[in-house]
């Protein structure tokens, strides 16, 4: 049986006082409701990470970080390596987000650098993946994705892939309102586990979970989690609210 995750991607919001009493929230929520089957994952923003590890370390939700430096250490002035966020507690990045590629440039090759350093600090990767509107439009999406996972992560051996987490993320329904129906993010996540298998074999895919994000809210996510290559889902903005959050775990 595969791992189902559904993750909480923060983004920038919440300053430290609101993010701490929101972990602590979740947490007890948690606590008092478990999650059955399902990991739960908040990726919360850097500042977060020290104070919601010590108010998640007893209960059953997970921790990540949004974003790791490229570079190991050193003279990277405002930057925050994979070790330090390690060392906070957390367990999980996101390497890939579509907001890093669009807005800070990140290319498949520095993503692949970021990925290694963080598995080698011993993160898991939630490596995330998908195309834009036109790409789509154009019927580019898989090739798309496939250059992004090729290049992203196919470098990996197969044992560091027992760190990653896949994400399919379509721009074009990330924060719109506008998701993917089911179909066509089945249809992707077949897409890639079909690729995972041809490059690392039939076991290595079946284990592997992929998520799907962008717009997913309590009233499609039991369907779309309902498809048998969707493992779960990395959530936005409806992680910002408790019981849209705790409805969405609820239907995996
Ligand atoms: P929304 O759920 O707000 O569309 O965001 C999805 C996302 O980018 C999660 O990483």
């Amino acid at each position: 049986m595969r791992k189902k995750i559904v993750a909480g991607n923060w983004k920038m919001n919440m300053d430290l006082a609101e993010g701490l009493k929101f972990a602590g929230s979740i947490d007890k929520y948690f606590k008092e409701k478990p999650s059955g089957k399902a990991l739960v994952i908040l990726c919360t923003p850097f500042i977060h990470l020290a104070g919601a590890s010590e108010i998640l370390k007893h209960g059953k939700v997970a921790l990540g970080a949004q974003n790791c430096a490229s570079e190991a250490s050193g003279a990277y002035t405002g930057e925050v390596s994979a070790w330090m966020v390690k060392s906070t507690g957390a367990e999980y990045v996101l390497i890939g987000h579509s907001e890093r590629r669009t807005f800070y440039h990140e290319d498949d090759k520095l993503l692949n650098k970021k990925t290694l350093l963080a598995i080698n600090s011993g993160l898991k990767v939630i490596f995330c993946c998908g195309e834009v509107l036109n790409e789509r439009e154009a019927g580019k999406h898989f090739l798309i994705v496939r250059r992004q996972l090729e290049e992203g992560l196919f470098s990996l051996s197969e044992e560091q892939m027992d760190m990653i987490v896949i994400a399919y993320e379509p721009v074009w329904a990330i924060g719109t309102g506008l998701t993917a129906t089911p179909d066509q993010a089945q249809e992707m996540h077949k897409y890639i586990r079909d690729l995972v298998k041809e490059k690392y074999g039939n076991d290595c895919a079946k284990k592997l979970p992929i998520l799907y994000g962008g717009s997913c809210k309590p009233s499609n996510a039991t369907e779309i989690f309902s498809k048998p290559d969707v493992d779960g889902g990395l959530i936005g903005g409806a992680a910002l609210k408790k019981e849209d959050f705790a409805a969405i775990v609820e239907a995996i």
